[in-house]
């Protein structure tokens, strides 16, 4: 079966193709690079002893994202490509909605055009807002405070209305709490531009020696030791979310929103020390202010996937912390 892949040559497309090689399926996939490398492509293909198709095009051009469709037998999609960086897209908010939003339209264009009615999509446990309470369920209600989020929001009802006006679609929205880690062949993994936004990947560099420490955002929080608690999951137990995902669209309709987290919840102290007893390299911080924006407690409820996916998380805080320093020890740099 041929699944495209848009923007699968970033962290979690990359692991996804891994994952869909590996059990069978034809992939191909269309990314702009914007964020990634195509060295990650050939290390997939390198992990699989398989091959996949790539396009090096944007999904805004419609005239090249067609060539995807018309030249090959594409049954289902899943949609990474997209922005993310929360800070940026405050910033540069036209840049956010016309990357996510139009770029989606174009796609979903596209597949209506090919009838290919099967799609899963990325979205963000950002979608939730400032939770009420914790563990968040997908009945929660949504909202969003910065435009990255929004772009998710608008997506996801996007898609909703695209059903409702032709039931044979079948559409999984997949809402990620905190994905950390890397393959454990320490040959793929996450490459962020200047200095990293999120947690893990700052650890890492710290770790490393290329950063002196950590700045941790606020100590103050209403949480076990007052730092900010995250649900992290292993990127490879998402990427496995989407084979899950994708098995049940194939045999459905509809469209439905599933939260994909451990139901664990770790502090920012909790999270240094396990990477320090995982690695043995001590991680020097400081306490700043917090981050503006930033929510006190967030993590999933995650028994729909569990029960309708048959999908739940399978690595613990410790493959996480070992498999994000083996991709960095061995790729310093990045790709
Ligand atoms: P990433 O930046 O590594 O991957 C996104 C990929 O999309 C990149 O390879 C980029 O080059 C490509 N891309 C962007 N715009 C494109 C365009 N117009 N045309 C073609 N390719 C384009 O990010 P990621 O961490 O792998 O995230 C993948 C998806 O998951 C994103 O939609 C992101 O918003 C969502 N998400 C990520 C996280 C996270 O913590 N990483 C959490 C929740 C949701
Ligand atoms: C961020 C994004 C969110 C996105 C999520 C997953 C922001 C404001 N939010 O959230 O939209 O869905 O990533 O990609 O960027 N921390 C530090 N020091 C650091 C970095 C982080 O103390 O240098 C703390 C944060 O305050 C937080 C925790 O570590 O408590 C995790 O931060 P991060 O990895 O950025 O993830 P989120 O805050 O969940």
């Amino acid at each position: 079966m041929e699944i495209l892949v848009t923007g699968g040559a970033g962290y979690i497309g990359s692991h996804t193709c891994v994952e869909l090689l590996n059990s069978g399926y034809e992939v191909i996939v269309v990314d702009n690079l914007s964020n990634s490398k195509r060295e990650s492509l050939k290390r997939v293909q390198e992990i699989t002893g398989k091959h996949l198709k790539f396009y090096e095009i944007d999904i805004l051009e419609k005239v090249s994202l067609e060539k995807a469709f018309s030249e090959n037998n594409i049954e289902a999609v899943i949609h990474f490509a997209g922005f993310k960086a929360v800070g940026e897209s405050i910033k540069m908010p036209i840049l956010y909605y016309h990357n996510n939003i139009t770029g989606t339209l174009i796609l979903c264009e596209e597949m209506r055009k090919y009838n290919v009615k099967k799609l899963v999509f990325s979205s963000s446990a950002t979608v939730y807002g400032m939770p009420k309470s914790v563990p968040i369920s997908e009945k929660f209600p949504l909202s969003a405070t910065n435009p990255y989020g929004r772009t998710k929001l608008m997506i996801e009802t996007i898609l909703q209305d695209i059903y409702a006006s032709d039931k044979e679609w079948s559409v999984a929205i997949l809402r990620y709490f905190n994905p950390i880690g890397a393959h454990e062949s320490g040959r793929i993994g996450e490459d962020p531009n200047g200095t990293p936004n999120n947690l893990m990947p700052f650890i890492t560099q710290v770790a490393v020696g290329k950063r002196d420490k950590l700045s941790i955002f606020g100590a103050n929080y209403a949480t076990h030791d007052g730092t900010g608690v995250r649900d992290y999951i292993h990127v490879v137990d998402i990427a496995k979310g989407h084979l899950k995902a994708l098995e049940k669209i194939m045999k459905t309709r509809g469209i439905e929103p599933y939260n994909l987290g451990t139901g664990v919840g770790y502090s920012v102290l909790d999270v240094i020390k396990n990477f320090e007893k995982a690695t043995n390299k001590k991680i020097p911080y400081v306490i700043s202010e917090p981050r503006l924006g930033d929510i006190a407690e967030c993590y999933a409820n995650p028994i729909k996937a569990k029960t309708i996916l048959k999908w739940s998380a399978e690595k613990n805080i410790q493959d996480m912390c070992l498999d994000a320093w083996r991709w960095q020890i061995n790729n310093p740099n990045g790709y």
